[in-house]
């Protein structure tokens, strides 16, 4: 086999998508990466957040572009259009939601995956082999059996729907896939307080959102086992099929536990798969203090998680981890002839990983979260999470000697739910004022939710740059956002 050039031919000059001069591209790339790794070491010195103003906004309406405005352009677009309004997670005083922070090495590590461009669908080469040592981590991190299988997802919103398909395939058998679910009364169960993403896989998987029984909680916002088990006995005798538990490791309102040991002991009694919604709270495995909170999650038949949340890894990174890989594997293994496996060459390499969940082309995500534990190693992500815990400490201890503020739900780890309350009227009303006061004076990012019936403000500590002096400061603006409107009402 031989290339020969024709020197006449024009077509040998085409370039296709590559630029006419690297050195120019080289130093535009260089300067972007000085000015991110400037970006990520002043956040702490920046505003939270920025609403994007009408004219903003407007920049993004205009129609698709055909010719070219070149890189050093679009990264000028960039810097003016998308840099200023970002969420800013990566902020210390943002505390909203659970939003992880991501990490420098991870940012790196994003454009290391760009680069190579890897398509981790399958067939014969090392990104592969990173991704399944990402989840030989993760099933040794959890006490999972070594050969464990596993696949990174988006989040544990897809990693959720994952074990319910692969739960539901080792209930129904295999042919669920081709014949569907003919009216099976599967039903499953999981707190009150999981997260809305549970019910919401069994609406994927064909079942609706009321097949997941919604269990009564005790005062730690934990699973009521005893309601549990009366509800399945219920659903017995009423003809329903149950099949599942989902535990939850860390509630996304209040970070409660559920007894993952005593799920697990119910689960082998009544033959039910045993799923573990562990979006943060898997992270606790690395901790070196609070691991025995998720005691019994060795026992799970699969886990869901996010690298994206407490670990820091930069969006997206779920994580879906199965003890039995033959069970991921009958919900998912696909053999389409233009996918053929063979023993040899590039097809080689088999089970591919588009045979363990629904994604055929799949990017690079494994890379960032390989590089993440390697650059740091796990016991500083289980130091993070004990920082962050420490935070929350700080904070309701600080709330609760504070008589205009009020904690509404005990502390279980890095969640803390809390209301200003010096004021007649409607606090619910109130409460949401502050927040979006405080988000759009840009000091700090707090979120809402709503605890025993009512709106609190909730100050979730996942952002691994935190410190008490960000735990004073959201603390503060709240007393002094309070404050004003309070006084503006009376006046
Ligand atoms: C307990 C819990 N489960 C599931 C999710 C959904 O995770 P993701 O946003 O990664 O899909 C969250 C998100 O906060 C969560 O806290």
């Amino acid at each position: 086999m031989s290339v020969t050039e024709d020197d006449d031919d024009p077509a040998d000059d085409w370039r296709g998508l590559d630029p006419e001069d690297w050195g120019e591209l080289r130093a535009l790339g260089h300067r972007m990466i000085d000015d991110m790794i400037d970006h990520l070491a002043g956040v702490r010195d920046r505003r939270v957040w920025r609403k994007m103003p009408a004219s903003a906004r407007e920049a993004f309406r205009t129609r698709l572009p055909h010719h070219p405005a070149g890189a050093g352009a679009a990264y000028d677009a960039f810097k003016s259009q998308v840099l200023p309004y970002e969420l800013g997670n990566t902020n210390p005083r943002f505390m909203g939601w659970v939003h992880g922070a991501g990490n420098p090495v991870g940012m790196l590590a994003e454009l290391l995956a760009g680069g190579l461009n890897a398509n981790l669908g399958g067939r014969d080469q090392s990104p592969v082999e990173v991704e399944r040592q990402v989840i030989r981590w993760s099933a040794e991190m959890l006490g999972l059996p070594a050969e464990s299988s596993g696949l990174l997802v988006t989040g544990t919103s897809m990693a959720n729907l994952v074990a319910v398909l692969v739960a539901r395939a080792h209930r129904l058998g295999p042919q669920v896939r081709s014949q569907g679910i003919r009216g099976a009364r599967l039903c499953a169960y999981a707190s009150r307080d999981a997260h809305s993403c549970v019910p919401r896989a069994m609406d994927m998987a064909g079942f609706g959102t009321e097949a997941m029984r919604a269990i009564a909680t005790d005062a730690y916002h934990r699973i009521d086992i005893g309601v549990l088990r009366a509800r399945i006995q219920a659903d017995r005798a009423a003809g329903d099929t149950p099949f599942m538990i989902v535990g939850t490791a860390g509630s996304v309102d209040t970070g409660a536990i559920d007894d993952l040991r005593a799920l697990a002991a119910l689960c082998r009694e009544q033959s039910l798969w045993f799923h573990v919604d562990a979006a943060f709270g898997a992270m606790l495995a690395l901790s070196p203090t609070r691991k025995h909170l998720i005691d019994g999650i060795d026992c799970a038949d699969s886990v869901a998680f996010d690298f994206h949340k407490w670990a820091q890894v930069p969006y997206d990174s779920g994580c879906i981890v199965v003890r039995d890989p033959a069970h991921q594997m009958a919900a998912f293994a696909q053999n389409a002839s233009y996918l053929r496996r063979e023993a040899r060459g590039m097809a080689g390499g088999a089970p591919w990983l588009c045979d363990l969940g629904p994604d055929l082309s799949r990017g690079f995500r494994a890379l960032k979260v390989w590089m993440t534990l390697q650059a740091y190693g796990a016991d500083r992500i289980g130091d993070v999470v004990d920082h962050s815990c420490d935070m929350a400490q700080a904070m309701a201890a600080r709330i609760d000697v504070e008589p205009r503020l009020q904690r509404l739900a005990p502390v279980n780890l890095n969640i803390v739910c809390f209301r200003y309350c010096d004021a007649a009227g409607d606090l619910d009303r109130l409460n949401v004022d502050i927040v979006a006061d405080i988000q759009e004076a840009g000091l700090a990012a707090p979120s809402t939710t709503i605890i025993d019936g009512k709106l609190v403000i909730r100050a979730a500590m996942v952002n691994h740059r935190i410190r008490r002096v960000d735990v004073d400061r959201l603390v503060d603006a709240v007393l002094e956002a309070g404050r004003r409107r309070t006084v503006r009402a009376a006046s």
